[in-house]
């Protein structure tokens, strides 16, 4: 890509909700080849099925023949001050445009700023921030966590006509998907006055954790709970693993739903130990490689771009989903 410079014109993002870039032909600020567009990727990193799907796609889109040099920059340990450590990295060294995904939804702010002053364009991937200040980010890339978890709890009031004790396994705290997917759910079911919440506690995304977690709550519930809310998959399995182990059987006994959609979770919908798998697809590496290709045009971006996900209800549904799965 021709070596170019952005002029940033931060127009009345309360308004506009974009940020506007306009191009005037210099050397860019990147280093390197001025026909390549470096690209730094603040990442989580290990954390299971669907960060590696995510990462994998991401890094498999800017690729060296698609004329992109990502510089892949992987949490240590989920710790936030790698993050910012990377995030400050790739703005002293002027890369073209930043990927962030953030291991805590708090935090940014002053990167962020310092990203705008340097005139790099911040895409954020799947992860927000808090404040949501848009004015600091171009777009945020990601399926809608309201709409995912509003799907099951949804499916949850149909499963259980007459209510359920149900207990929600968290991500963990602090993480902004977590507070979106309990705002989603709770606006539905914490309206079923038949519904009762016995707690919720994070396992970290965690099965081992989750086991743990839910061994607990069925022993001091008398194994009076119908129903488990995992925030995702791998947590969800854990929670079966529990159940079993209770001498209880997933999928009658105890119902469990879970989001991310990862191979894991239909095999489990498949053979009935999940009942429910809300999709929150993690294949966005096109979409992001079109935005940042539009921001580096000077176009118009909107402020949030949804990521089309889907749901799965039955065994069949995933028995028929399973071929074709990517991830
Ligand atoms: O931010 C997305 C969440 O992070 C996924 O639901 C979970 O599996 C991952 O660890």
């Amino acid at each position: 890509m021709s070596a170019h410079k952005r002029v940033f014109q931060v127009l009345g993002l309360a308004t506009v909700g974009a940020l506007s870039l306009g191009l005037a032909a210099c050397s860019g600020g990147a280093a390197g080849d001025d026909d390549v567009t470096t690209i730094g990727f603040v990442a989580v990193g290990p954390e299971g099925a669907w960060r590696e799907a995510n990462e994998q796609n991401i890094q498999d889109t800017f690729t060296e023949e698609a004329g992109y040099e990502l510089k892949y920059a992987p949490a240590t340990n989920l710790d936030q001050k790698s993050q910012i450590d990377a995030f400050t990295s790739f703005v002293d060294e002027g890369v073209d445009v930043i990927l962030l995904s953030a291991t805590e939804a708090t935090g940014w702010e002053d990167s962020l700023k310092r990203a705008q002053e340097a005139e790099i364009p911040v895409v954020l991937l799947d992860r927000g921030i808090e404040p949501d200040d848009t004015s600091l980010y171009v777009t945020r890339i990601a399926p809608d966590n309201i709409e995912v978890s509003t799907a099951v709890a949804e499916w949850a009031v149909s499963a259980f006509p007459d209510g359920a004790n149900y207990f929600v396994l968290e991500g963990p705290a602090g993480v902004s998907v977590v507070n979106e997917r309990n705002e989603g759910f709770d606006a539905v079911v914490g309206a079923e006055s038949s519904f009762t919440k016995i707690g919720a506690q994070t396992a970290n995304w965690s099965t081992e954790e989750a086991k743990g977690v839910v061994e607990t709550v069925l022993k001091s519930n008398g194994n009076d709970v119908q129903f488990i809310f995992a925030q995702n998959d791998e947590m969800g399995l854990g929670a079966v693993q529990a159940v079993e182990e209770a001498g209880l059987t997933p999928g009658e006994d105890v119902k469990i739903a879970t989001i991310d959609g990862t191979q894991g979770a239909l095999e489990a919908l498949a053979a009935g130990d999940l009942s429910f798998v809300a999709e929150y697809n993690p294949l966005f590496g096109e979409t992001a490689l079109d935005v940042v290709e539009k921001v580096l045009a000077g176009e118009d971006v909107e402020p949030s771009i949804v990521v089309p996900s889907e749901t799965f209800d039955s065994p069949e549904a995933a028995q028929t989903a399973l071929p074709d799965r990517k991830y």
